[in-house]
């Protein structure tokens, strides 16, 4: 595997979802804008959901015609079922993400379905989505623990990727959706996963919610993961998962890994501008755990230039 790392901007979906006012989408295309400026190239911009369980997804089918249309620029459209399927394509997605999780409630409280239906809705949909010629991307969630029903048994992981990939799934991405996993257990899980599977079509999502994020992220790497979920200035958070604090932040993730050699192609000063506009549009302090190490600097800057 190579050097190269694709970071994929969940900020506008997982990181907005939970966002108490609806965000115009204006304001989501400004953010978006900034993201791509620094030199992300895979987002998963919306999902179409029940825009009553997430009122701030009801402009998914206003905002993905708006998307701009970039060479080398991804966009991934999260989807729970097959209407949101239909949507999706009708609004011009070429690559969908469908959500399973790993446990009876959380799929309950997620989708208000049993794990049965949504794995016949995912296979269903996946089906689909091959004979139509659309990317897919099947995340079990709740990969690494559930906060309903606590530990999840790697088996049931390895179940569903297996059942997910059999279905036609391009690529099957690991959630810890709360963030409870640990270094090892990731090792141990992509470990068997990468013993059967390419990991270049895998992919990891984690949650910085016990300060393991980055830890997590690379025992992923360590096991040849090189795609990633990340959130710009660490939004997020699931409504339906409680106990979930925001994704790992774009800017530590992309720092930790230009630091170590990586090629990202994201520069750390598009992400600081983007956090701004992070601010503005959702009116929160945000920043990652690099941010106090960012202010440091500006402050040493600003006292050298006196
Ligand atoms: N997009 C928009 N509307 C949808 C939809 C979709 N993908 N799927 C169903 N609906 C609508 C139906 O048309 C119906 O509308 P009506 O009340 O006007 O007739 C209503 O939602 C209920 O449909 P039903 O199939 O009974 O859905 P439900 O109430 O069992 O909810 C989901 C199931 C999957 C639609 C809902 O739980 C959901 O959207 N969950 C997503 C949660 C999420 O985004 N979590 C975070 C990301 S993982
Ligand atoms: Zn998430």
């Amino acid at each position: 595997m190579g050097d190269k790392v694709i970071i994929n901007e969940v900020g506008l979906r997982d990181g907005l979802q939970i966002h108490p006012h609806f965000i115009a989408t204006t304001d989501k295309l400004a953010l978006l804008d900034s993201l791509i400026g620094a030199g992300v190239t895979s987002f998963e911009a919306t999902s179409f959901v029940s825009p009553k369980a997430v009122p701030q997804m009801a402009d998914a089918g206003d905002l993905f015609p708006r998307l701009p249309q970039k060479d080398r620029i991804a966009y991934h459209a999260l989807i729970p079922n097959e209407k949101g399927y239909e949507r999706a394509v009708a609004a011009g997605a070429r690559s969908v993400a469908l959500v399973l999780a790993a446990t009876e409630t959380l799929n309950k409280r997620n989708i208000n379905m049993s794990l049965g239906e949504a794995v016949e809705i995912c296979k269903t949909v996946l089906k689909r989505a091959r004979t139509e010629g659309i990317a897919t991307r099947a995340y079990i969630a709740a990969a690494c623990g559930c906060p309903y029903e606590g530990a999840v048994d790697l088996s049931v992981v390895y179940a569903l990727t297996d059942e997910m990939f059999a279905a036609g799934a391009a690529d099957v991405g690991i959630a810890d959706t709360i963030g409870v996993a640990n270094p090892a257990q990731v090792a141990r899980l992509f470990k068997t996963l990468v013993g059967k599977y390419p990991a270049a079509r895998l992919s990891a999502h984690f949650h910085d919610t016990r300060a393991m994020g980055l830890a997590n992220s690379w025992a992923a790497l360590e096991q040849g993961i090189r795609r990633f979920d990340s959130s710009i200035g660490g939004l997020g958070g699931c409504p339906f998962a409680p106990g979930a604090s925001g994704n790992i932040a774009t800017e530590d993730l992309v720092f930790m890994l230009n630091e170590s050699g990586f090629e990202t192609g994201v520069s750390i000063d598009g992400l600081r501008d983007a956090i701004r506009v992070a601010e503005r549009i959702t009116s929160k302090h945000l920043g990652g755990r690099i941010a106090a190490y960012f202010a440091s600097q500006d402050k040493r800057r600003a006292a050298a230039a006196e």
